[in-house]
């Protein structure tokens, strides 16, 4: 039976086969050690020529970096690294020799690490980067699962703007006529509200955006979600819980990933509710006195999010932007109807936006206002207007970027090593 790994610390004394690769070799004359990943997690394979037959030996010799193996062995606890465990092999074979690496060990620049990203995947780190990515969905589905959403999958392809005209993808559907690739499914989610009342989708978006920033993919993952009589207040406290949530999982269950990573856990266990609320006109004050010479109405850009974020020890709401510099959908602060009831959410040390939402303009005539206001093409629309004519009421939802969430947890620098295979500005290769 094959074993794996991550099963060892219940398997000490015991007899297992495991397949993986060699990460890296070393032989003196009668003993070799194979370092193993198989997916699951990394071992030390102790081969000692008296141990094994000669074709094991010679396998275990002939095993270059990356080769595929087969051991089989005892398993043990390192003799004195605690939570460390070994296999003392008595067989090995070499499922294919692997040729000359091309990922050495020596330092590589981000372009030819980019290239290899097929192999690259591989490294530990990156391996490391994958498995809390895979925390932080399954912890989404569950939160949102155990909070009565209902996943709702929006279509991919649309026949109108989400997020702004300028950042779309243009498709030539059968000659006949365009179609874009979608921005977020939240107007989708919000006509599905009308049947299962929360629900939320995950999947690809695209934004055709010319920035080459360390926040910004081409092709990227978002989870909308959305909620029937949800009100702005509300909207934050799920989101607050959601993040609280998700953090909390990946400290419980990715410690030696984030060993791996290096993170210093003390910032991700300071993530707890409620979290910092201030208006945008607050940032703006603080930001000016921390050295920025923002505008009273500009949105906040990237530099000041670093800025404003470092001077917290968890995630910040900024709420209640200028109506001018936000989407068209969202709906009016009615104390002040220069602003709109939305907030980013920005994450701590430097990281900044991680969540946009809002409450939603729900009345029919005001939302044709905006659309109008937006030049938007009004006939596109007509099934969103829709929704406002048959059982309109208040309601509320967000959109996470799963990368900028993985970035931040993980602490790394950029965006790009948090999607298995990055699209960029300048790359769509491998
Ligand atoms: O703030 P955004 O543009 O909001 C929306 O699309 C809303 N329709 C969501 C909703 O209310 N359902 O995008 C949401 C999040 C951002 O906060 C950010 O985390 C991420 O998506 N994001 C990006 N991530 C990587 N690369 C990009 N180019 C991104 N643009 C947005
Ligand atoms: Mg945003």
């Amino acid at each position: 039976m094959q074993h794996f790994i991550s099963q060892f610390p219940g398997l000490v004394g015991q007899t297992v086969t495991i397949k993986g690769w060699a990460y890296n070799v070393r032989s003196s004359g009668s003993i070799a050690f194979l370092q193993i990943r198989d997916g699951s997690g990394f071992t030390q394979a102790v081969v000692a020529k008296t141990a094994v037959d000669e074709a094991s030996w010679s396998a275990a010799t002939d095993a270059t970096i990356e080769s595929a193996v087969e051991i089989t062995g005892t398993v043990s606890a390192h003799p004195k690294q605690a939570g460390v465990f070994e296999v003392q092999a008595t067989a090995v074979v070499l499922i294919q020799k692997a040729e000359e690496y091309p990922i050495g060990k020596k330092e590589h620049g981000p372009d030819f690490l980019l290239d290899q990203r097929h192999l690259w995947l591989r490294a530990p780190t990156q391996w490391a980067i994958q498995k809390v990515r895979n925390e932080v969905i399954y912890a989404t589905y569950d939160w949102m699962r155990d909070h009565g959403f209902t996943k709702i999958d929006s279509p991919i392809f649309t026949p109108s703007a989400c997020e702004g005209t300028t950042e779309l993808f243009e498709i030539d559907y059968f000659g006949e006529r365009k179609a874009y690739l979608s921005q977020s499914g939240q107007l989708y989610l919000e006509a599905a509200i009308g049947s299962v009342g929360r629900c939320f989708d995950f999947g690809p978006v695209f934004r055709a955006e010319k920035s080459k920033t360390r926040r910004h993919l081409i092709e990227f993952w978002m989870m909308d979600a959305e909620a029937a009589f949800v009100e702005h207040k509300e909207n934050l406290e799920i989101q607050e819980q959601l993040v609280c949530c998700i953090v909390e999982r990946v400290l419980k269950n990715c410690q030696a990933e984030l060993k791996i990573l290096e993170r210093n856990q003390e910032p991700l266990k300071q993530v707890q509710a409620p979290f910092p609320r201030l208006t945008h006109a607050e940032a703006i004050a603080k930001l000016r006195t921390l050295g920025s010479d923002i505008g009273e109405m500009d949105d906040l850009g990237a530099d000041d999010e670093t800025l404003l974020t470092q001077q917290y020890d968890r995630p910040i709401f900024i709420e209640k932007y200028p109506a001018a510099v936000k989407a068209f959908y969202m709906k009016r602060d009615p104390n002040d109807p220069t602003r709109v009831l939305n907030a980013d959410l920005l994450a701590p040390e430097g990281y900044g936006e991680i969540i946009g939402g809002s409450q939603r303009e729900e009345n029919y005539d005001a939302l044709l206002e905006r659309i109008r206001e937006h030049k938007l093409p009004e006939e596109a629309f007509k099934w969103y207007l829709d929704l406002r004519k048959y059982g309109g009421v208040p309601h509320s939802g967000f959109g996470y970027g799963l990368e900028r969430i993985v970035t931040w947890i993980c602490g790394i620098h950029h965006v790009r090593e948090t999607i298995p295979f990055p699209r960029l500005l300048n790359r769509l290769e491998p």
